[in-house]
């Protein structure tokens, strides 16, 4: 069976979710916005608000609001539980921390995000040294944050699910997904 996967905060255009795919697809996503998020406040520095930077920033605020919160939660529900349930002490640490930097990753977003909205919106309020400096703090922890969930905790959780388990979170992701997507686009056409 050929098994669809569909971008991260996206909803499955078929019967199939990969959702151990979509994690992934979301970390590789998250580190090109990284970059573009940099890329954005160089071109702010350099020459201001104009389209281009208005279309960037409202392809990252879109990428960091949505996408990224529903990859937080997906691993809350799916990956961080395995490795507590374990008798791993280290590992149960290397959850408390990544649990910690999501709320830490929520807080420094929060910051950044009406900002970074209003330079979609074209309406340019920030400070830009208190921008860069905000956007160098967001995107040091999310590389780290990305890189020990590699390293420690996706290898162990996801190459160990069994077939009952992935499936349940395949099927939990997808149909959460459309859930939001469905209320989104309500909100949009009521908006
Ligand atoms: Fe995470
Ligand atoms: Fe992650």
């Amino acid at each position: 069976m050929n098994r669809h996967s569909s971008g991260p905060g996206s909803c499955p255009a078929s019967g199939f979710f990969d959702g151990a795919a979509a994690l992934d697809a979301c970390h590789r996503e998250t580190l090109r916005m990284l970059e573009e998020l940099s890329a954005l406040v160089t071109r702010l520095e350099a020459v201001g608000a104009d389209a281009r930077a208005r279309s960037m920033a409202a392809a990252i605020h879109a990428h960091f609001s949505v996408a990224v919160r529903e990859h937080h939660e997906d691993e809350e529900r799916h990956v961080f539980p395995q490795l507590e349930a374990s008798g791993d002490a280290e590992a149960r640490q290397a959850v408390a921390l990544l649990r910690q930097d999501h709320s830490w990753l929520d807080v420094d977003w929060g910051e950044l995000s009406p900002i970074i909205d209003a330079v979609a919106r074209g309406q340019a309020w920030y400070e830009s040294g208190m921008l860069r400096e905000g956007v160098e703090i967001f995107s040091t922890l999310s590389r780290d944050h990305i890189a020990l969930e590699e390293y420690l905790i996706y290898p162990q959780v996801l190459a160990n699910l069994d077939a009952q388990a992935r499936a349940s979170m395949d099927a939990e992701m997808a149909a959460r997904r459309l859930a939001h997507s469905m209320r989104a686009s309500r909100r949009h056409r009521t908006g």
